[in-house]
């Protein structure tokens, strides 16, 4: 009988100290879901934030991919004023430094007859640059000190690009985004994420699609679910889509697995029927239900014709914002009655899982909370969570 486990002391989530350390330990060192490649053609930008740090990412003419954070470096003003965009270049708002896309200064205002001359001063009077990579249609972006200082992302590039990438979300639209602050730490929305012992009782629509087995952590041994898997994973190999587990190889922060859905149902809607058309290079639509994490802020659900990314940014101890998009096939065309179709799982799932997650953050938060103990039966995937996040800390390491 393995040890029993336990959710962290009370100042793990509430403690703004550990915050700080969190985002320097896990968010800062590693690489952070940022956006869709879907909505950067030539020229346009998005921005997320990261408690106090915020990461313009940006497409440049060439279709590089660029990084900076928005820090102007003149005075240190934000340089964008909004959550994305088109540009050909970043004015900063305050004295109107002109920045190319590359990051770049283009032209500075009132510095003087010999500013451009000192190439050695201005050379490093830039945006200061951030890591970004791309893969599947998924944007990352890692703050480390210097972009050189982000770790590896081959691995995950490998697994998203075999699993991954036949759902064709680099040719995606994004029909439906929406946004949540959600009053919790930012670990407790990845545990609540980890674990299915809740989706009977809180998802009622979630359930209709989904077996309550075969979630990652669940032990029970349940030899029909099994054999569903088994011969769904069959017929997925037949048509050349790969089928293997790929769980945190090594301790890492990435998951893909490829689940069916339950008896009826090609895609994760009420009626288990397809809304949009079928997306990527998949071969039809029995691809059951592939399922993404990315430690520390993504996880990912991507169906025949639709796929759901969730985001989460944090923005302090207690409070987490998170971003909910809806992808689907660029040439869908789908009118309002058929986005309310295509969402309406995943916005109730979401929508009762931010409840639970503020119901527990403040009962976490209060004089009576203690650490509790972990189902060893359903809940090993919070405890290998657990194992992952106490990794990301210096002294444990
Ligand atoms: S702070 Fe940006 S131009 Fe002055
Ligand atoms: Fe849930």
């Amino acid at each position: 009988m393995s040890e029993l486990r336990w959710t962290l002391p009370q100042g793990a989530y509430t403690d703004p100290g550990v915050f700080a350390d969190d985002l320097e330990h896990v968010f800062a060192r590693g690489w952070t879901f940022a956006g869709h490649s879907c909505e950067l053609g030539p020229g346009d930008w998005f921005r997320v934030a990261l408690g106090r740090d915020q990461v313009i990412v940006v497409r440049d003419v060439d279709g590089t991919l660029q990084a900076h954070h928005d820090v102007c470096a003149h005075r240190g003003s934000r340089v964008t004023t909004t959550e994305r965009g088109t540009a050909k270049a970043f004015v900063c708002p305050y004295h109107q430094w002109v920045y190319g896309l590359d990051g770049c200064l283009r032209s500075a205002r009132l510095m003087g007859d010999t500013f451009w001359d000192e190439q050695s001063t201005t050379a490093g009077v830039r945006l200061a640059p951030a890591a970004v990579r791309e893969i599947a249609g998924l944007v990352f972006v890692c703050l480390a000190a210097t972009p050189d200082d982000a770790p590896e992302f081959d691995g995950f590039a490998d697994a998203a690009a075999r699993h991954l990438g036949p759902h064709g979300l680099d040719d995606a639209v994004i029909v439906a985004r929406d946004h949540y602050r959600v009053a919790a730490n930012w670990k407790t929305l990845v545990e609540n994420n980890r674990e299915c012992y809740h989706c009977r009782g809180s998802h009622p629509e979630f359930s209709l699609s989904n077996f309550e087995h075969g979630t990652h952590g669940d032990v029970r041994p349940n030899p029909r679910y099994d054999t569903a898997v088994a011969q769904a994973r069959a017929r997925w190999r037949a048509r050349g889509l790969a089928t293997d587990d790929v769980s945190f190889p090594g301790g890492s922060w990435y998951r893909f697995t490829r689940l069916p859905l339950r008896e009826g149902f090609t895609t994760e809607t009420l009626d288990g029927r397809l809304v949009g058309r079928v997306m990527g290079t998949l071969p039809d639509p029995d691809v059951g239900s592939l399922r993404v994490v990315g430690l520390p802020n993504l996880w990912a659900h991507a169906n025949a014709d639709y796929a759901m990314t969730t985001r989460l940014t944090p923005v302090d101890a207690g409070t987490t914002d998170v971003e909910v998009c809806f992808l689907v096939h660029a040439d869908a065309r789908l009118d309002d009655a058929r986005v309310d179709a295509l969402t309406a799982v995943w916005r109730a799932t979401s929508e009762q899982d931010w409840a639970l997650c503020e119901a527990t953050y403040a009962g976490v938060a209060s004089r009576g909370y203690r650490p509790g103990p972990l189902s060893p039966v359903v809940e090993g995937s919070v405890a290998s969570f657990l194992d992952w996040y106490l990794g990301r800390w210096p002294a444990a390491s």
